[in-house]
């Protein structure tokens, strides 16, 4: 990890109350997986597709950055975190679970006024401050004015902003500011610097490899900015425990080992690396598995990603 700024993540506060309800959740999901594994096929194979975020160790470290700069108190040098990775290595899948936990709907333990949230829009296409403007109001649903001018819609933003105590914006694809003129990229980064600036508020980037680049030409801004990368997976003791986590999700009944030498060579070769690409394999297998009533997997039963077992096997409309 490279931290830009110097500023050390401090690890959350855990009080034993925490500890416990958490403790509860965790015992809750397993006895409820358990009774999922002899629930009819149909339901399994729902159960199988549906996402479940992975704590990994480099996603903890971002989640836990991010999340601490939401609870901190307000800073007039708000900081950043830019999160890079390949394509298909969950950097969005990050924004949205931080999304989730700090919608303006979600359930929240927070004592206060207005309990914090976090907004998230995708910088593809923008080349104005304007834009910018008017994305966030789309997102939040307010009023997207037309006509207003620039000044304007700044205002109607940093009102709303604060009205609902956003305490982080999340920027999804962020390299793509580099796709637009430097003139484009700079009012871009204006827009964003001055959201930071005038609400104290931190934000989360993220995007490919090269995104950082995309702050290069603001260099106030990209000094408040510390990165964390999502790694290519490898063969190590990250990916054993990726692995076994993954492997009570697959709901199968028979035995499921997916660490052994012959399977973990398979992944990788098929996946690239890639954490997307090693989900939906084993994901496709598991559903193989459940069809033909194996119950386990073989490492014969991985293939590429978009090798995807019969659509039969799912609900809708079919072509004969
Ligand atoms: N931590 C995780 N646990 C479980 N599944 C994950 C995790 N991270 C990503 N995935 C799965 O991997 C797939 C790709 O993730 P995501 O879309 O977040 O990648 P990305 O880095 O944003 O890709 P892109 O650069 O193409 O936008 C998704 O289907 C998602 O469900
Ligand atoms: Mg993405």
């Amino acid at each position: 990890m490279t931290d830009l700024n110097h500023s050390t993540p401090q690890p959350l506060p855990e009080a034993p109350d925490m500890r416990a309800a958490l403790d509860a959740q965790v015992s809750q999901a397993v006895a409820k997986k358990e009774k999922l594994r002899y629930a009819s096929k149909a339901e399994r194979i729902i159960e199988v597709q549906t996402e479940h975020v992975i704590l990994h160790p480099q996603l903890k470290k971002a989640v836990n950055r991010a999340l601490w700069m939401i609870k901190q108190q307000p800073r007039s040098r708000a900081p950043g975190l830019i999160v890079t990775g390949a394509t298909n290595s969950g950097k969005t899948t990050l924004g949205c679970s931080i999304l989730k936990a700090y919608s303006q709907l979600a359930p929240s333990s927070f004592i206060g006024s207005v309990r914090p949230c976090a907004v998230m829009i995708e910088l593809s296409g923008l080349a104005t401050s304007r834009a910018v403007y008017g994305r966030i109001l789309e997102q939040i649903n307010a009023p997207v004015n037309c006509n207003a001018r620039v000044a304007d819609r700044e205002l109607v933003v940093t009102m709303t902003l604060r009205n609902i105590n956003c305490r982080l914006l999340i920027l999804d694809e962020t390299q793509d500011v580099l796709k637009t003129s430097e003139r484009d990229q700079q009012r871009v980064l204006d827009a964003i610097k001055y959201l930071m600036n005038s609400l104290k508020m931190p934000v989360l980037a993220m995007g490919v490899e090269q995104a950082g680049k995309a702050f290069d030409s603001d260099q106030h801004l990209r000094a408040r900015f510390s990165e964390i990368k999502l790694p290519a997976w490898r063969d190590n003791d990250d990916l054993i425990d990726l692995l076994a986590s993954l492997e009570p999700n697959l709901l199968l009944q028979g035995d499921v080992n997916l660490r052994t030498r012959e399977m973990i060579t398979k992944l990788l070769e098929l996946s690239d690396g890639k954490l997307g690409y090693i989900i939906d394999i084993v994901k496709n297998a598991a559903i193989e598995a459940i069809i033909s009533g194996k119950e386990t997997i073989t490492p014969e039963m991985l293939r590429l990603p978009w090798d995807s077992p019969p659509h039969e096997a799912l609900d809708g409309t079919t072509i004969h």
